[in-house]
């Protein structure tokens, strides 16, 4: 295990995860990484640390560089477990470390780990430490990730540490922007952005105006996850920036389950409605689909159709958890409508739209609704309702060109 050389005298010294798979709850089809720094001036200082369980890996890379117990300078930008875990290894050998973290950090460390023996030092924006050449300076970013948050810029290296913000789940063999495809790694920022940082676009807008005030200078972005963003840094930002500000595609994502086809059927006549009015259009059937793939598809496109059966009076399952999934994540900038069937009563897409409303969404009014087999007048309406949701999504999406 070597530690990676990313500026003169700086090291990635964390952890490649080739298998996780459940990152609590979101479905990481590519693994991801526990990134995390040594800084060998005069003080040794380590920036975050790995998640739990992989001390060993992270010590074994730092002890190519020094040892641990030379570690005096500690910053713990963010204390969720997949970087903080190890803290408590770290102090242990650490004994002359101070700890530089934010006042909310401090009090959620103190919930994680006994740390009355450790030196905390509180910090705040603007705050800095000289560790010999470089020095670290500190800006906090209360909820991105947590509110604990916060960077560390190294200005003699123009270098942000940038903890949660511009990472990847990606666990990627070479450590740099400019080794991988770039198609995926844009993909794979979409996907993180979307499953995670959905919810945080106002702040996201709001700290990369801040940022820009500070007037930093950046060459260099290196995330607690994925690659480190050498070669174009501002690509990333301007991915933020266009993300916080609603970007999408002008196209729909149909999210449906279905329980004896009679939605699945319904789902064909509307897509081919979308698609006759020249709109792209995606289908996701949620029960073969990993939750957190639909939620990055429905990211991708202004428009969304949740296609459901009823299921005793209420919208089925599966779309039940993904609609509150995405209540959740609070999205914004999305045009949505549901349909489906139902075999006496119904309900299911009423309870749908419902859900729908209750969240910052324009939804399309009203949904459709058809009962049991879909017959051939069924197949036209839902046609024609495909229609008109592709004209609504292009008559919105027009607001944000
Ligand atoms: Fe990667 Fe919010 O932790």
């Amino acid at each position: 295990m070597k530690a990676v050389k990313i500026k003169e005298n700086v090291y990635w010294v964390g952890v490649i995860d080739w298998n996780v798979r459940d990152f609590h709850g979101y479905v990481t089809s590519r693994g991801t990484t526990y990134n995390n720094f040594l800084i060998t001036d005069k003080k040794i200082a380590l920036l975050d640390t790995v998640k739990y369980g992989f001390s060993d890996i992270m010590f074994e890379r730092i002890r190519c560089l020094t040892d641990p117990e030379k570690i005096e300078v500690a910053v713990c930008n963010h204390i969720e477990l997949d970087h903080a875990g190890c803290w408590d290894k770290v102090m242990d050998v650490a004994k002359n470390a101070t700890l530089y973290i934010t006042e909310r950090g401090k009090q959620g460390l103190e919930r994680y780990f006994d740390v009355t023996s450790w030196d905390i030092q509180v910090v705040k924006t603007g705050d800095s430490v000289k560790i010999g050449e470089k020095t670290l300076m500190f800006i906090e970013t209360p909820m991105l990730h947590w509110p604990d948050s916060m960077m560390t810029y190294i200005p003699e290296d123009k270098l942000l540490i940038s903890q949660d913000a511009f990472g990847q789940h990606w666990a990627q063999a070479v450590l740099f922007d400019d080794l991988v495809p770039q198609e995926v790694l844009e993909d794979a920022v979409i996907d993180y952005y979307a499953n995670i940082l959905m919810p945080f676009g106002r702040l996201i807008k709001a700290k990369l105006a801040d940022i820009q005030k500070l007037g930093l200078e950046i060459d260099m972005i290196a995330p607690d996850h994925g690659v480190i963003w050498r070669k174009n840094p501002g690509k990333v930002i301007e991915m933020y920036q266009d993300m916080a500000n609603g970007r999408a595609e002008e196209g729909v994502v149909i999210v449906y389950d279905t329980m004896w086809h009679s939605t699945e059927k319904m789902c064909r006549a509307v897509l081919d409605g979308i698609l006759d009015e020249g709109m792209y259009a995606e289908v996701i059937k949620l029960r073969e689909t990993p939750m957190s793939a639909a939620v990055k598809q429905f990211w991708k496109y202004r428009g969304l159709l949740v296609g459901t059966p009823t299921l005793n009076n209420v919208m089925f399952p599966t779309i039940a958890e993904f609609l509150q999934h995405l209540r959740g994540l609070r999205p914004e900038s999305r045009i949505a409508s549901a349909f489906g069937s139902y075999g006496w009563s119904g309900g299911g897409v009423k309870d749908a739209m419902q859900t729908l409303e209750s969240m910052n969404l324009e939804v399309v009014e009203p949904g459709y609704e058809v009962k049991s087999r879909p017959k051939k007048q069924d197949y036209d309406a839902g046609y024609e309702f495909g229609r008109l949701f592709a004209q609504k999504v292009s008559e919105y999406h027009r607001k944000f060109d």
